[in-house]
């Protein structure tokens, strides 16, 4: 059986991990064929593909990025796109299936082509952990250890200006990045999209740490909406799944802080900087068991399925259980850390 990898929507630490995973089981153990994807659905789309061999993926379970590429391309888009193009593309090259590693918006489109009669198999990736069906997401862990980081640098330069240091981080349309890193880093205020929060109210956090002499640190998820606005800051335009890119809430709301409380206020954004470099130890020994366990769901013929982590052990759920609804921050998470702001 010749299987074909692609990488799909933002790229994210690990995603090589799940690569030597798969391939290193599936041609050990299984005998299966492989080969790479280039650029995700567009690589699909175009038929943009080349051999991956066990030697290939030697070594890469601790780099960064993707050595597949990807892009957010709409499979279902442009002249050459659509299930029946495919079809005929995969069928060109002797591909019987498909492992797409990506997020939301990649599964979304797998679920498609699969109910549209292509075999997709897929595994869930993204440093948001907004996935509904696994319970954590590999990259998440990495994105969480470089905003912490990030946060106990930005606050010892805010203690020597006894500034407060407003840190906008990403995980779109959900907190858990910003709600682990706050914890971790000790920040006087969360701010995530499940609890809009009146500036009045953030401005109360600040000052009541600075009256402790502490320099405050306020933790921004892009996603988070300030009360009273309809939705996430967003003034980068529309991704290719017709998303909003966000951004630029901590920008809006660090003069805000500094009018009311008088106290000097810096925003800083880490952007993209969260999805790079290496994945940490744990996003590795995830990524990693993910793509064995991938390759024995492609030997079953798992299509439509993808392999997620619920406790400590691997399993299989159909892609719809993964989308729809977001994997939000519970209310009951959000007050265990509100019990440290300030
Ligand atoms: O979904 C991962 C993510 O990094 C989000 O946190 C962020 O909003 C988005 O991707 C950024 O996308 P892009 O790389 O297209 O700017």
């Amino acid at each position: 059986m010749r299987i074909g990898i692609l990488t799909s929507g933002g790229d994210c630490p690990g995603l090589n991990a799940v690569i030597r995973g798969v391939v290193l089981k599936g041609t050990t153990a299984y005998g299966l064929d492989f080969v790479g994807i280039r650029d995700g659905w567009r690589g699909v789309v175009d038929g943009d593909f080349f051999p991956l061999s066990r030697h290939d993926v030697k070594g890469l379970s601790k780099v960064g990025g993707t050595i597949l590429g990807t892009s957010r391309t709409n499979p279902y888009e442009g002249p050459r796109g659509g299930a029946e193009n495919i079809a005929r593309t995969l069928e060109d090259a002797g591909i019987d299936g498909i492992l797409a590693i990506g997020g939301e918006g990649t599964l979304a489109a797998a679920d498609r082509l699969w109910k549209d009669g292509i075999n997709v198999l897929g595994v869930p990736k993204t440093i948001d952990n907004d996935l509904r069906a696994t319970d954590y997401s590999f990259g998440f862990d990495t994105a969480v250890n470089i905003a912490t980081d990030a946060m106990d640098r930005l606050r010892t330069t805010g203690d020597s200006h006894q500034r407060c240091m407003v840190a906008e981080v990403m995980g779109r349309h959900v907190g858990w990045i910003a709600l682990h890193a706050g914890v971790a880093a000790g920040a006087h205020v969360i701010c995530i999209p499940e609890v809009p929060m009146s500036i009045d109210e953030i401005c109360r956090q600040v000052t009541s740490a600075h009256d402790r002499g502490r320099a405050p640190l306020v933790v921004v998820s892009e996603g988070f909406t300030i009360t009273g606005m309809d939705e996430a800051h967003s003034h980068k335009g529309l991704d290719a799944f017709n998303r909003p890119r966000l951004g630029g809430i901590g920008e809006l709301i660090a003069p805000e802080i500094e009018r009311i409380t008088g106290i000097e206020t810096r925003a800083t954004v880490l952007g993209h900087i969260q999805r790079g470099g290496s994945p940490s130890a744990f996003d590795r020994v995830l990524a990693t068991r993910l793509g064995l366990h991938a390759a024995d769901a492609l030997v079953d013929g798992a299509w439509g399925q993808m392999v997620a982590m619920r406790g400590t052990d691997i399993v299989r759920v159909q892609f719809d259980e993964a989308l729809g609804e977001l994997n939000t921050v519970p209310l009951y998470r959000y007050e265990e850390a509100a019990a440290l702001f300030g």
